[in-house]
């Protein structure tokens, strides 16, 4: 932490900041693109009959995560501190840190199972670079769903292989995390982001020359509004949180890295256009190729895309090891950049809150990690006993955080800036202090105010 400080962005109390504007945008949308958006969000193009689910998503994005976006940013700089700590310093004399508190809490929940998925796709990576992903099962047609499904089902239900995956990525992740703000998080975005968009426009260019472009571009991007349903916006909604990272306090610890004169609403702008970008080249990537093969009937669900369909796809494409090796990377570069942001959370919550150095935040955050993302792996097939209410832990703690954690921490978030916050927070953090012209501010304000509130409570309550 204290090589972070001595940088010519420091604020006074010398609290880590990022080094540069690339490096901070890389960093959140870092944070913001990750299996959610990679994985996540043509499962659910697919899912809500194409076109229609894009564009709900897209005005989710601008009429709610904008706002809660800057809502968080406005408080993390504001407050300078930890989640919990911005709230204790914001509102002394009320017990709004504990909407902070949920925001650990929520880290802690996500965290474990998200190291997870981030295990299985560094042992696809694996498996494509040994080759083993293609090789033929006894019994199976090869390069068929069915074979690349019983593969998933082997490898994510083996007691050993994603216990010891998901231990890397928490070893890898403990890395970087220990190396600090700048010298880690922000060093390691500025190399994978653009490694990550590279690759992207790689699979376009392929995927947009195949014989099925053009069914697949109509099925996700010409509008059909008849489509639109209650669920559809529900979906979307949730969907935009999940992908840009809201609700949990990972933008507040963000915003409280940002230099005094970062200007928050060209940073908001540029970071949901970064994750809206790689979220439509994703589908652009996706549908082609599925109209192509045939393979539209197929169910996305879970982890069906990504380690069944995708695999398949690729099985039919001359080279099937080197897309499936420049895949998985992609993937896990996505995941790791993700995994790092939740776990900063809690981490810079263990070191403003008790003041331990980092690095001993660090291992206090990801030691319990251990155990925790061992049960949650064990549990999707080794273990199938462990359970709560019903449901496989893994199944639990995803269904809990992104339906009930996210939602109901923006939410609060909201509830707070719109009515309690100290008055002319968010008017002075998003005009630095009067010193920019923000035109957006009083749209932003009612925005967070009246109309997020709403939808975020309908979506709730609908999904509840
Ligand atoms: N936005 C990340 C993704 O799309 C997930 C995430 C959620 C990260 C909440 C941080 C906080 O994968």
């Amino acid at each position: 932490m204290k090589k972070d400080n001595n940088n010519n962005n420091s604020s006074p109390k010398g609290r880590a900041t990022f080094g540069s504007r690339i490096g901070l945008i890389a960093a959140t949308v870092g944070s913001a693109v990750g299996l959610g958006t990679i994985w996540r969000f043509p499962a659910m193009v697919q899912r809500n009959g194409g076109s229609a689910f894009l564009l709900v998503y897209i005005l989710c994005v601008l009429l709610l995560g904008i706002p809660v976006m800057l809502g968080e940013f406005s408080l993390g700089r504001a407050g300078q501190s930890d989640p919990v700590g911005v709230f204790r310093k914001l509102s002394p004399k009320r017990p709004w840190w504990l909407v902070g508190l949920l925001g650990v809490v929520a880290a802690y929940v996500i965290l474990s199972f998200y190291m997870v998925v981030t295990g299985w796709t560094a042992e696809y990576l694996v498996q494509s670079v040994t080759g083993d992903l293609f090789r033929p099962v006894d019994g199976l047609e090869a390069g068929s769903s069915s074979m690349f499904l019983a593969k998933m089902n082997s490898y994510i239900s083996s007691p050993v292989s994603p216990v010891i995956y998901t231990f890397i990525m928490l070893c890898v992740s403990t890395g970087i995390l220990m190396l600090g703000v700048q010298k880690g998080i922000e060093r390691m975005s500025n190399i994978m982001m653009p490694m990550l968009f590279a690759l992207m426009l790689i699979f376009v260019f392929v995927t947009l020359q195949m014989p099925g472009r053009d069914a697949g571009l109509e099925f996700f991007l010409k509008p059909d509004f008849s489509k639109i349903t209650s669920r559809t916006c529900i979906d979307a909604l949730g969907q935009a949180f999940f992908s840009l990272s809201l609700g949990m306090g990972t933008l507040i610890t963000y915003g409280s890295y940002f230099p005094k004169n970062t200007p928050l609403g060209k940073t908001a702008i540029s970071v949901s256009s970064l994750t809206l970008l790689v979220a439509i080249l994703m589908g652009l990537i996706i549908f082609p190729a599925v109209m192509t093969f045939g393979l539209q009937g197929e169910s996305f669900d879970g982890a069906a895309l990504v380690f069944v369909t995708l695999p398949e796809i690729f099985s039919r494409m001359p080279a099937p090891g080197l897309w499936a090796i420049l895949f998985f990377l992609l993937l896990v570069v996505a995941a790791l950049t993700s995994c790092i942001s939740i776990a900063e959370v809690a981490i810079v919550f263990i070191h403003d809150r008790f003041g331990l150095k980092r690095r001993n935040a660090v291992l206090a955050v990801m030691i319990p990690m251990i155990p925790l993302t061992t049960i949650c792996s064990l549990s999707t097939g080794a273990l199938p006993e462990l359970k709560i209410l019903g449901q496989s832990v893994f199944n639990f703690l995803d269904t809990f955080a992104t339906n009930y954690l996210l939602p109901g921490g923006a939410l609060l978030m909201c509830l707070y800036l719109g009515w309690f916050a100290p008055k002319g927070l968010l008017r002075n953090q998003l005009t630095n202090n009067g010193t920019l012209r923000a035109w957006y501010t009083t749209p932003i304000r009612l925005l967070i105010k009246y109309l997020c509130p709403l939808l975020i409570a309908m979506l709730l309550l609908v999904g509840s």
